[in-house]
């Protein structure tokens, strides 16, 4: 039988009509956050939004959401693919996508605003001042429209995932939030779609940044210290990567501890593209991590 397509809605209340009937018969529902341009990385988060709510409706959002891209940023060439994506979301079994426009999200623009917290000045917030408050209020407002029992996010986005996690902790906002494991390429390369914006060259060239964590988590049982002096060698043998942070952390992103569970986590430049990964590793003696990935 050939795949049902999603049912597309566009504004709040075609989102609240197709959902209003399937909350009162009591289904629990599911959101899939996303920006389009979607790949398979997105769809094992269906996948897992599926077992999540049995025959509850998964819904997938598609909102390039302007309040997280910075002056100089990639929000006018982000790829916006709609027609594929609903070929993608119908093959997984989604039953509504919402895909609203700028305006049926932000009507006006918000004056009450939400500061994501210290988690916001490391990493991904050091070099991108803003993203995680606008990441912030357009996750709050997406969790408002579709009031969502689960909300699923990939690992890919550590930062953004943690963030969503204390946000809905401390906020109260009653959306259990699962974290996906990465999806990657044959080579090991993490499914982001920005890989979209690479070269030939560049695609070959970006395989080091998983090649490099993988090397931090080789060395891991000699501590974070060997483990990033590996990572770093692996580093100056892969040309074209510009690299703009790599740090060990505990899994709460807090300090690494001298021995047990912690994350890798990396950004760098390959030609004009940014690119993040992240892999769990453990410091010290026994190393359970490396059996599974991200
Ligand atoms: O990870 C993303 O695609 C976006 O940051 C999100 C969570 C959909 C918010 O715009």
């Amino acid at each position: 039988m050939a795949p049902q397509p999603p049912v597309l809605a566009s504004t709040r209340a075609e989102l609240a009509a197709l959902l209003s009937e399937r909350r009162a018969s009591g289904q629990r529902v599911a959101l899939v956050p996303t920006m389009g341009a979607l790949h398979a990385g997105h769809a094992s988060l269906m996948d897992r939004a599926r077992s999540e709510v049995g025959a509850g409706p998964v819904v997938v959002s598609i909102f390039v959401n302007p309040l997280q891209f910075g002056a100089g940023e990639d929000l006018d060439r982000y790829p916006r693919t709609l027609d594929d994506d609903l070929v993608l979301c119908g093959e997984h079994g989604v039953d509504i996508v919402f895909a609203p426009a700028v305006e049926e999200v932000y009507p006006t623009e918000p004056s009450v605003t939400i500061d994501p917290g210290p988690i916001a000045d490391l990493l991904e917030g050091a070099t991108r001042p803003g993203h995680f408050a606008g990441v912030a209020i357009v996750v709050t407002k997406l969790f408002g429209l579709v009031r969502p029992d689960v909300a699923v996010f990939g690992q890919k986005d550590y930062q953004q995932l943690a963030l969503i996690r204390q946000m809905s902790a401390d906020l109260c906002l009653g959306v259990e939030v699962i974290g996906a494991e990465t999806v990657r390429e044959d080579d090991g390369l993490a499914m982001s779609s920005r890989n979209r914006y690479l070269s030939g060259t560049e695609r070959d060239q970006a395989v080091a940044l998983s090649r490099t964590l993988l090397r931090a988590r080789e060395n891991a049982s000699y501590g974070a210290d060997s483990a990033l002096a590996a990572a770093r060698a692996e580093l100056r043998a892969s040309p074209g990567v510009d690299l703009d942070y790599l740090v060990i952390t505990a899994p709460d992103l807090g300090p690494a501890p001298a021995e047990g569970e912690a994350r890798i986590l990396i950004a760098a430049r390959v030609g004009t593209t940014r690119l993040i990964d992240n892999m769990p590793l453990h410091l010290g003696p026994h190393d359970p991590s490396t059996k599974g990935d991200s």
